[in-house]
């Protein structure tokens, strides 16, 4: 009760009435999440771990075992990157798909080179959509200017923007509708539906003849239309497709599919109790995880959100105030949909179709010479002589991607590195050669320069060196 006054007083506070509007449907979309976070936190709706299974057989379709697409089914695909994330674990502030990676190149142009080059060569009409938050949405629109007279179309959307909630009192950190931003967060790609509904753009797709979406990350460079899984989708009359990869240990993130009571569903390690999370991250256990690459039947979703049955699994995300107050965030992720489109099923995808930068290690991978970018697709350098990618592994110092910034000068060349661990206070000059395994480690107190044009091959520097 007490939060839907103040809800309803945030709405109050609105003077113009077209916002209010809007507003008022927003809130209303927020408060029906919290009520069912309050019932469920009464229910204790945890799912019961010995029912959960893996997923059978035919559940999870091998990718090897697609047949040929055709490129006419293209007419009927639109595109949509979810975009409204700051990479706050690489510590941004401003949206993570304008981050330069490669050539001068951010993730919105890559993305935008790799759909053109899909429209020219196959003479299509693929339209790009993205989905903004009120954190992304200006750096999103001054990225995209530039192709505001280009052949290929761009539609943005904003997603929803729901206030914070203190953890004790469960009442709205907010006290007006234009309250400080640090008071209000993006909800989640799971608010996908919800946002693509509300904002009218599902039924101007559907309007345009276009029948199936694919969903994938922004900052997921590996995310490419794939006329074989669009094929698959329409031969086996799947509503939804979700594209999942083998996992490895390092791969402790990702959500996983699993089969409950019957039916497919999403399981992320948020859901997972404690003494069960390390279970969870086995590769044993669970052998695949979700690479947020999904392709979803258009038709099957407006009919879903019209029978308002797109409940998704809430995620609560606890954090801390800068002044120190405990609040939470109520959340979804956008593949917990699954559950709810008929014969959706899982398809296991090569590797390289989950490329995405999480970290400023995976950021240095992808803008050394290890990848080099056909029409905007990252492609692994045919010199270098190894199936895999380096390991790489920058220590703490290079955790925000300031730090990263300022401590290489320029990227170096790492064609033949199999290993890198960089930990403690290190710079790197410019044209420096890394080869083999190379550790650095400055101690505390201690500092690193690794001097301009220096070749480092299987080498272990330490201490308090400035060669
Ligand atoms: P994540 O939040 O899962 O991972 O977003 P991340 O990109 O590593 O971000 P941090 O470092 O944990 O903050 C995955 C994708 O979902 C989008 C992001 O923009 C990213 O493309 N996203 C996330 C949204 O569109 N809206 C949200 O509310 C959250």
């Amino acid at each position: 009760k007490a939060m839907r006054n103040e809800i309803s007083n945030l709405v109050k506070s609105v003077q113009d009435l077209d916002t209010k509007r809007s507003f008022d449907i927003e809130m209303q979309s927020f408060f029906y999440l919290f009520t069912r976070y309050l019932s469920e936190r009464a229910r204790s709706q945890e799912l019961v771990w010995d029912k959960i299974k893996s997923p059978a057989d035919d559940q999870i379709v091998p990718y090897a075992r697609l047949s040929e697409g055709s490129s006419s089914n293209l007419s009927t695909l639109a595109v949509l990157k979810v975009n409204g994330g700051l990479g706050t674990s690489m510590g941004m502030t401003g949206a993570k798909s304008a981050l330069e990676v490669k050539d001068d190149m951010t993730f919105l142009d890559l993305t935008v080179r790799q759909i053109e080059h899909l429209n020219t060569t196959n003479r299509v009409d693929v339209p790009l959509i993205l989905m903004t938050s009120f954190n992304t949405h200006d750096d999103t629109l001054r990225i995209i200017k530039k192709y505001a007279n280009q052949q290929l179309r761009i539609t943005t959307f904003n997603q929803s923007r729901y206030p914070r909630i203190f953890k004790e009192t469960l009442l709205p950190c907010p006290k007006t509708a234009d309250d400080d931003k640090k008071h209000w967060y993006p909800p989640g790609h799971g608010d996908l539906y919800n946002a693509l509904y509300q904002s009218g753009v599902l039924d101007q797709l559907l309007s345009e003849g276009k029948e199936y979406l694919f969903v994938s990350n922004s900052d997921n460079l590996g995310a490419v239309v794939d006329e074989k899984i669009l094929q698959h989708m329409i031969e086996s009359q799947a509503e939804f497709l979700m594209e999942v990869t083998d996992k490895t240990k390092a791969d402790i993130k990702g959500g996983t599919l699993i089969d409950y009571e019957g039916s497919i569903r999403l399981l992320e390690v948020a859901q997972v109790a404690s003494e069960h999370v390390e279970d969870f991250k086995s590769v044993r256990k669970f052998k695949i995880f979700n690479t947020n690459n999904l392709w979803i039947n258009l038709k099957a979703l407006k009919r879903i959100m019209e029978n308002g049955e797109m409940e998704l699994d809430i995620i609560v995300n606890p954090k801390t105030t800068e002044d120190g107050q405990a609040i939470i965030q109520l959340e979804t992720a956008a593949g917990a949909a699954i559950k709810h489109f008929r014969n959706a099923h899982g398809v296991n995808v090569p590797r390289s179709r989950f490329l995405p930068v999480k970290s400023c290690s995976d950021l240095l991978l992808i803008k050394s010479d290890i990848y080099s970018l056909q029409h905007g697709q990252l492609v692994i350098n045919e010199n270098r002589m190894f199936e895999t990618t380096p390991v790489i592994k920058l220590g703490d110092h290079f955790k925000k991607i300031a730090q990263f910034q300022k401590r290489f000068k320029k990227i170096p060349k790492i064609i033949e590195l199999d290993h890198l661990t960089v930990t403690g206070d290190v710079y790197f000059g410019r044209n420096v050669t890394l080869r083999g395994t190379v550790i650095i480690v400055a101690n505390e107190g201690q500092s690193i320069h690794v001097p301009d044009g220096c070749i480092l091959e299987n080498r272990l520097l330490s201490g308090n060196l400035n060669m």
